[in-house]
């Protein structure tokens, strides 16, 4: 699909068919996080793919927003490896996975399969489940899978700011 397209056809799916995802679709959209652009290239994300019915069942203890997909996909980095910025020691860690998990996500829906980028679930009860060290830091989870024919976008969906609200030239 064009870019322009693809981000516009873009929504959060909660609602999917009971259809298995293709490992070579999978293999896609990992690579595509693979080709990421990360803090001085230290690639510190680390990606757990849930499409057993066990992980599944487990990804149901810790967060209410699985939508019953048959694949998720957990986008986490590792604290170790991440570049720390020496001025504020900021971690750049979860801005690498999120790149990782937007390029993800757009890979995603190029291939036909829906996603919601979910960011309610309980890191804690995430790390024990999938008994994560505690170096491995959680940030997105996504339910992934084929849409369900009556899946349709919220209706928050469309609604942007315009961008004279969120952008700013030479002042602020
Ligand atoms: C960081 C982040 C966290 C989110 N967490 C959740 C979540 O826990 N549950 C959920 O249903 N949607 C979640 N969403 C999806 C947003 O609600 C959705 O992207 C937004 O409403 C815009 O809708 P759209 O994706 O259809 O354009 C999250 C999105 C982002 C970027």
């Amino acid at each position: 699909m064009e870019y322009g397209d693809l981000i516009c056809e873009r929504y959060s799916v909660r609602k999917f068919s009971s259809q298995k995802v293709e490992q070579e679709k999978v293999a896609a959209i990992l690579e595509a996080g693979r080709t990421a652009p990360t803090a001085v290239n230290y690639q510190p994300q680390r990606i757990l793919v849930l499409d057993s019915e066990d992980s599944l069942e487990k990804l149901k203890s810790v967060t209410p927003y699985h939508f019953h997909a048959p694949l998720a996909i957990l986008v986490c980095y590792d604290a170790a490896v991440s570049w720390k910025r020496s001025y504020d020691g900021k971690d750049m860690g979860e801005v690498d996975a999120s790149i990782v998990a937007t390029h993800m996500m757009l890979a995603a829906t190029n291939l036909g399969l829906g996603s919601t980028w979910v960011g309610h679930f309980d890191p804690d009860k995430i790390k024990t489940a999938f008994a994560l060290p505690e170096n491995i830091i959680p940030v997105a989870l996504f339910p992934m899978g084929y849409p369900a024919e009556t899946s349709v976008p919220h209706a928050n969906h469309g609604k942007r700011f315009d961008l004279g609200v969120t952008t700013f030239r030479n002042s602020f």
